[in-house]
């Protein structure tokens, strides 16, 4: 099955609840949390305060990519704050594999995903230790970025490794995807599609009811 994963940072954080109530009125299971530290992206996003907030008056599963230096020092302060999944980057921990079992430890799915400019390579060893693996169609740091084509090829490959050590675990695409690219993002293999601006950009409702129609 297919998922749609609206990610927070294109939301009106002066009517987040509001926000968050019509997407899960519209059949929405997934929320996309980014959470940036101005070390690993340049950016500041928000942290587990927020996230613990919008935890009380959420049920959505909180899929939350952490783009942020040593992400292993941060697992137990999120499963508190009410994460349900954790997406470290391989660029960012010190040793993915140890990272990958904590996140699982503690109760979390666990995912792993690549910036645009590493080598696919680098997140293969993973796969069989994760509930998801996550590929970068933008670099991170920034919403509203244009789609980065390469990433379909490494999502290909990523998902024929899937298929050999780990059919259950989720692909996911995260950044610049729209109605006009899903197609294609959803022909190379991936099951679960972020999107920030194209679903909170306008009018959401009708925005998920299109990208619906194509998923
Ligand atoms: C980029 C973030 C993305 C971003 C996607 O650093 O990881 O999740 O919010 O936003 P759009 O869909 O607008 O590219
Ligand atoms: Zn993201």
């Amino acid at each position: 099955m297919n998922i749609l994963s609206p990610s927070m940072l294109a939301a009106d954080f002066g009517c987040l609840k509001a926000q968050l109530d019509l997407i899960e009125k519209n059949d929405i299971k997934w929320l996309h949390v980014d959470v940036m530290d101005g070390m690993f992206v340049p950016s500041i996003s928000f942290g587990m305060p927020v996230i613990s907030s919008i935890r009380k008056i959420s049920g959505l599963f909180f899929d939350t990519h952490l783009m942020v230096t040593e992400p292993g020092r941060y697992i137990n302060d999120f499963k508190k704050a009410g994460s349900d999944l954790l997406t470290v980057h391989v660029e960012a921990c010190k040793d993915t594999a140890e990272t990958l079992k904590e996140i699982k430890a503690s109760g979390m799915k666990a995912g792993v995903t690549l910036n645009p400019e590493t080598d696919v390579k680098e997140i293969l060893p993973y796969i069989g230790l994760a509930d998801l693996v996550l590929v970068m169609s933008v670099h991170p740091g920034f919403g509203g970025q244009k789609f980065i084509p390469g990433s379909l090829d490494k999502a290909v490959t990523i998902k024929k490794e899937i298929e050999k050590v780990n059919p259950s675990c989720r692909l996911e695409m995260d950044g610049g995807i729209n109605l006009n690219n899903l197609k294609e993002v959803l022909l190379s293999g991936v099951d679960t599609i972020v999107a920030g601006t194209a679903v909170f950009g306008g009018d959401i409702t009708e925005n998920i009811k299109a990208f619906k129609k194509i998923m």
